[in-house]
């Protein structure tokens, strides 16, 4: 009985916010956050919550389908937005209507929703897709591994591209879902807690995993492919999880004897950095020929040539120790690449100080002594290093040196109290270069804009940093 005179005063309000959507303020968000080093990750207009990714990857052709549900808010009027992402889309839905779109360039989909969205409101963004992430290439690289036996996405600073649309870059953290179907016999990595695993069909498996603390879009990942996996619980009862390809050959025990001990390692990093920001720990190997190491969250991507000459604990010190420095702490602009990679090699440092293999000081002269002033290495600050020399050897070894100079100049208790402070100053959030020294000029009392100016923005070598014991 009421209905007929609700409806018309339901479609009288739905055309007096429609005004709006052709008024001036309505404009289309900016297809790059803002980032100086890379102008097209991210996007301007809204801001992410929740990624919840349904997929299905078919490791024999390489071919992942799936949908994307993205639960985000607008930051303004928007008439469009865009997402990063490049792999074939079937479909989009904005808050249930199928919203047009386009691919603007090889990583920017833009979309026009069918009503403009007022800032401020909730919006759903439902991505149909599928595609074959190892034939995408932008600027001729690809960051998907293919390996005998499925893919894997761990790269920095961009992946998400490869396997899921996203606002990616550091400054939109989000949680996440991710739930993937592969054939049995073969699993899913994913970051946080593996929630469950259930049969589908006779053939298929689906792995469901979930991280719960927000999440940059470059540490999530996703692996697909035959391996081993241990589980365990930590001191404090959160759940370890390790993945190693079968396929390990020779590297397979080093592997296991250093992610083994991931643990242990974090226990003592808890000691430096206060509590583990996640709830999940553990690493994960894949059959890749790749070299390097990536710290996604909660579970570090290892390459199996990092265990090469044996164990390795030492990088799964530098992994962990960026789940504070890098994970929870990010970013807030990939120029600010010191406040996790210089810290992350520190805490290496500090892990060969105490298991009495040269202390932070003996390493810091070794490294400082092995680049003469003339080196190239010397040219790069690590407070700015530009995009080209983002992960140049000088942001890890100058970038610990420039803390070795901090430690001697304020003393171990300063020193200590903001390598634990930091972590819990800026939780979950982003933060620069420059947030940090002002944060170790407040906790030491003491002036540093000069000591930091020196060993991360200066062309040259600096003075060596050298223990005040010896100078005493
Ligand atoms: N954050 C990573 C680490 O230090 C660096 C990864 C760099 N990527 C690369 N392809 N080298 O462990
Ligand atoms: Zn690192």
């Amino acid at each position: 009985m009421h209905r007929r005179l609700i409806v018309p005063s339901v479609l009288a309000a739905s055309f007096l916010l429609a005004i709006p959507a052709s008024a001036a303020t309505y404009s289309p968000g900016a297809p790059g956050i803002g980032d100086p080093y890379y102008p097209a990750s991210g996007n301007g207009g809204y801001d992410v919550s929740h990624y919840d990714l349904r997929l299905k990857y078919q490791p024999k052709t390489d071919l992942l389908e799936g949908t994307a549900t993205i639960l985000a808010t607008t930051k303004q009027d928007l008439s469009r937005f865009n997402l990063d992402f490049g792999l074939k889309v079937s479909e989009i839905r904005v808050n249930g209507k199928k919203a047009a779109f386009t691919t603007s360039g090889t990583q920017e989909l833009e979309i026009t929703p069918a009503a403009a969205l007022p800032k401020g409101s909730a919006v759903t963004v439902v991505v149909r897709y599928a595609g074959k992430p190892s034939e995408l290439e932008i600027n001729g690289f690809t960051a998907w591994h293919r390996t005998p036996d499925g893919g894997v996405a761990a790269q920095e600073p961009d992946s998400a591209v490869w396997w899921f649309p996203s606002n990616d870059h550091p400054l939109d953290k989000a949680t996440y879902d991710v739930s993937v179907q592969v054939p049995n016999g073969t699993q899913a990595i994913s970051n946080g807690v593996l929630q469950g695993t259930r049969p589908v069909g006779s053939d298929w498996t689906r792995y469901s995993w979930r991280s719960n603390k927000p999440q940059a879009s470059y540490l999530a990942t996703l692996a697909v492919g035959k391996f081993d996996i241990t589980t365990d619980k930590t001191a404090t009862g959160l759940p370890v999880l390790n993945a190693y390809s079968k396929d390990l050959g020779d590297n397979a025990g080093a592997a296991r004897a250093s992610i083994e001990r991931t643990g242990e390692v974090a226990e003592w990093l808890e000691e430096v950095f206060g509590p583990y920001p996640f709830n999940a720990l553990g690493g994960y190997v894949p059959n890749v020929p790749s070299g390097y190491a990536l710290e996604t969250q909660t579970r570090p991507f290892y390459s199996p040539r990092q265990f090469a000459n044996g164990s390795n604990v030492s990088v799964v010190v530098h992994e962990l120790a960026h789940q504070w420095y890098g994970d929870s702490v990010s970013v807030d602009g990939w120029k600010d690449i010191w406040v996790n990679e210089g810290f992350a090699r520190y805490s290496q440092w500090l892990w060969s100080e105490r298991e009495g293999e040269g202390t932070a000081q003996e390493l810091a002269d070794y490294v400082y002594a092995s680049h003469p002033a003339d080196d190239e290495f010397w040219t790069v600050k690590p407070g700015d290093p530009g995009p080209e020399n983002q992960f140049h050897l000088a942001v890890y070894d100058r970038g610990a040196l420039a803390l070795q100079a901090l430690r001697n100049e304020i003393g171990d208790e300063s020193f200590f109290k903001i390598l634990k402070g930091w972590p819990s100053e800026h939780a979950y959030g982003n933060a620069k270069v420059g947030d940090f020294v002002k944060y170790a000029e407040r906790v030491s009392g003491k002036p540093l804009a000069a000591l930091f100016d020196t060993w991360l923005y200066q062309a040259a070598k600096p003075g060596s940093p050298a223990a005040r014991s010896a100078e005493v």
